[in-house]
């Protein structure tokens, strides 16, 4: 049986998903978005590129949900995207109303799916798709923390002039200025970054890792980035495609961890098949503690905003 991915907004970040899907010959894509013709010709033109790149996989671009039908996975990047001065936060209710309809309209057609939600800002749009969606907690799940981490990697392997691929990090928390990057569980092949690095510069690589989206906004000027969030999100849909079982820093809904309740934040977790199969809880420090619960508690405030704009449940 072929896999089936819907990717929701045939934007920057869907369009590149599609095409790392089809790439890797994950699955059959169905693009969808509200503007007609730009996913029907997205989708055309990545058809296209099979016979060049070598994939075989279906590509199809639609406005409604009809012919998403059945899909295995459903990526939720439909939004607006931040502009230059704009926090994630100031998204939060534009892009609510937009994930609210998306999530409707794709569990419908697709009830035994996991949604795996892009559209910012994270946590708080995790919640609107877990809320509306009814689905358990292992179906929905956030990707941030694959982007912030390699944002993090990127910066470690620049400074030390290693590949990156020695470069192991740990990010956890919100997706946003509050995020917290671990240093004391990071290491470039199995060597603590704490013995390779000097406090100050350590600093100066956690906050351009806090404002690695805003840096790339700046630069821009018309939207944020693409190319890392995508494969990032596609990480996480080879994981659950394949069975991987890998262990990535997600979103996902905790129920106590961490001290956690009723809430989506960054934590490790096990992706496979059923989706979250398992959070890990770290030993955490008392300072890394507080700071996990301070950038939880800037999640919440914008949980709380929705949960009184929908009365979804307490
Ligand atoms: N249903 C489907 N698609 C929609 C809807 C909707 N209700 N509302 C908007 N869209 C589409 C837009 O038409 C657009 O094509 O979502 C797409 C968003 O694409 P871009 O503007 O290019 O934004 P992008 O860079 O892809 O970012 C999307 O991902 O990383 C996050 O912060 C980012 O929230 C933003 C999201």
């Amino acid at each position: 049986m072929r896999k089936k991915v819907t990717v929701i907004g045939a934007g920057n970040v869907g369009a590149n998903c599609a095409l790392r899907i089809a790439e890797q010959e994950l699955a059959d894509v169905v693009l969808v978005d509200v503007v007609d013709g730009i996913p029907q010709g997205k989708g055309l033109d990545l058809l296209q590129s099979g016979p060049v790149q070598g994939y075989d996989v279906n590509v199809t671009g639609v406005n409604d949900y009809e012919a998403t039908a059945g899909s295995d996975i459903v990526v939720i990047t439909a939004g607006f995207p931040r502009k230059p001065g704009m926090s994630r936060d100031d998204l939060l209710l534009a892009n609510y109303e937009v994930v609210r309809s998306a999530t409707e309209q794709a569990v419908r057609y697709s009830p035994d799916s996991i949604l795996i939600v892009v559209t910012n800002p994270l946590d708080a749009m995790c919640q609107t798709a877990f809320w509306v969606s009814r689905f358990s907690k292992n179906r929905v799940v956030g990707m941030a923390g694959v982007l912030d981490t390699a944002r993090f990697r990127t910066f470690i392997a620049q400074e030390l002039k290693v590949s990156v691929e020695n470069v192991t990090a740990v990010v956890m928390g919100g997706h946003g200025d509050t995020m917290v990057p671990l240093v004391r569980l990071s290491n470039v092949a199995g060597i603590p970054l704490t013995e390779l690095l000097d406090q100050g510069t350590l600093d100066r690589l956690v906050d351009r890792t806090r404002n690695g989206g805003a840096e790339i906004v700046k630069y821009l000027k018309m939207g944020s980035a693409y190319y890392a969030p995508s494969a990032a999100t596609v990480e996480m849909v080879e994981s659950i495609l394949k069975d991987k079982k890998k262990v990535l820093p997600c979103a996902a809904y905790l129920e106590g961890e961490y001290g956690i309740e009723g809430l989506f934040v960054g934590v490790p977790v096990k992706l496979g098949a059923r989706g979250v199969e398992k959070i890990y809880e770290i030993n955490l420090t008392t300072e890394e503690r507080t700071m996990l619960h301070k950038s939880a508690e800037a999640v919440r405030e914008l949980v709380e905003v929705i949960r009184k704009k929908m009365g979804a449940p307490a």
